[in-house]
């Protein structure tokens, strides 16, 4: 399954018309490098992932613009290292675009999807860095495993999933998908289109990734590495994402400041054909 880049015209649009260095902090299937790289053919451009897989697919697809493209194997929470290690820094556009690809859901097996239920449970971005999913659940203390369910996944009945998984892994740790979903559908039942464990999926990736560490940390970064006038784009995907982002970037008000008041949000049309961009928010800021 291709991953279709959400917000592209949005993307393009918010960068300096001056542009002559950008980074994208989030390849994935580099959809949004392609596309910029050809909409600003003097551009030079470095890419990063966590994920080598998709470093390794997005050096395939990027070769064909040459020295124009340097794709490296990296978390963007040191972006101002790599910046700096690969002499790319000051730059006048930065883009992450956060969470997941389609092709990391569908293909890596890593345990990303309910519809995927004999996967490992596993969940990170880089499989050579820290504890699974699995480890997590099978380790934590009860009281971490239902502060991360409310935290990150904003899951009502945390305190009672974390109870049933505690009592699960002593019966049998929790290895595959299906082991996680037969125990949170121990508990909550579906009701309406959302499926009962999407909430503990989101909450455990967060936790396994460190995803609001590493954000908070990329975004207290990347205003050092932007020129006077040059512009940093960030897409969540969720309104604790959004709010990391807002709440960060307003603590840094004195250099940088906010191109639209409110999110910018995709098009009835772009969610039609791409319903995975129905979440998406953008928000734009410029360095002063
Ligand atoms: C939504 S996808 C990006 C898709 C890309 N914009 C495209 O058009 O193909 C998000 C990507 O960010 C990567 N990622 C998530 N957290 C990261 C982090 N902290 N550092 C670097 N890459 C990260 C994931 O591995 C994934 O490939």
């Amino acid at each position: 399954m291709a991953h279709i880049p959400v917000l592209l015209e949005e993307v393009i649009a918010a960068v300096p018309p001056t542009v002559q260095r950008m980074i994208d902090c989030t390849l994935g299937d580099a959809g949004h490098s392609q596309a910029l790289l050809e909409h600003f053919p003097n551009v030079e451009l470095l890419g990063l992932d966590a994920d080598p897989q998709a470093v390794t697919m997005a050096e395939e697809v990027l070769k064909r613009f040459g020295k124009r493209a340097h794709v490296v194997h990296g978390n963007f929470a040191d972006v101002l290292t790599f910046a700096r290690n690969a002499q790319f820094a000051p730059v006048d556009f930065i883009l992450a675009d956060l969470g997941w690809s389609s092709t990391q859901f569908a293909e890596r097996g890593r345990g990303f999807s309910f519809d995927a239920p004999q996967e490992s449970l596993d969940m990170r971005f880089n499989p050579q860095e820290g504890e699974t999913a699995a480890d997590f659940l099978n380790c934590a203390h009860e009281i971490k495993i239902g502060d991360v369910l409310r935290r990150f996944g904003e899951e009502k009945q945390w305190r009672e999933i974390a109870r049933a998984m505690v009592k699960q892994r002593e019966h049998k740790p929790f290895t595959t998908v299906q082991d996680l979903l037969d125990t949170v559908e121990s508990v909550k039942k579906r009701t309406g289109r959302l499926h009962p464990a999407t909430l503990v999926f989101q909450a455990l990736r967060i936790q396994v990734n460190h995803e609001f560490e590493r954000l908070e940390q990329f975004l207290k970064q990347a205003p050092d590495i932007v020129t006077p006038g040059g512009r940093l784009a960030v897409i969540s995907f969720h309104s604790l994402e959004d709010r990391t982002v807002k709440e960060v970037m307003s603590s840094q008000s004195a250099i940088v400041k906010l191109m639209t008041k409110k999110p910018i949000k995709p098009s009835a049309q772009e969610i039609k054909s791409n319903p995975r961009s129905r979440s998406a928010l953008m928000r734009t800021f410029e360095k002063i």
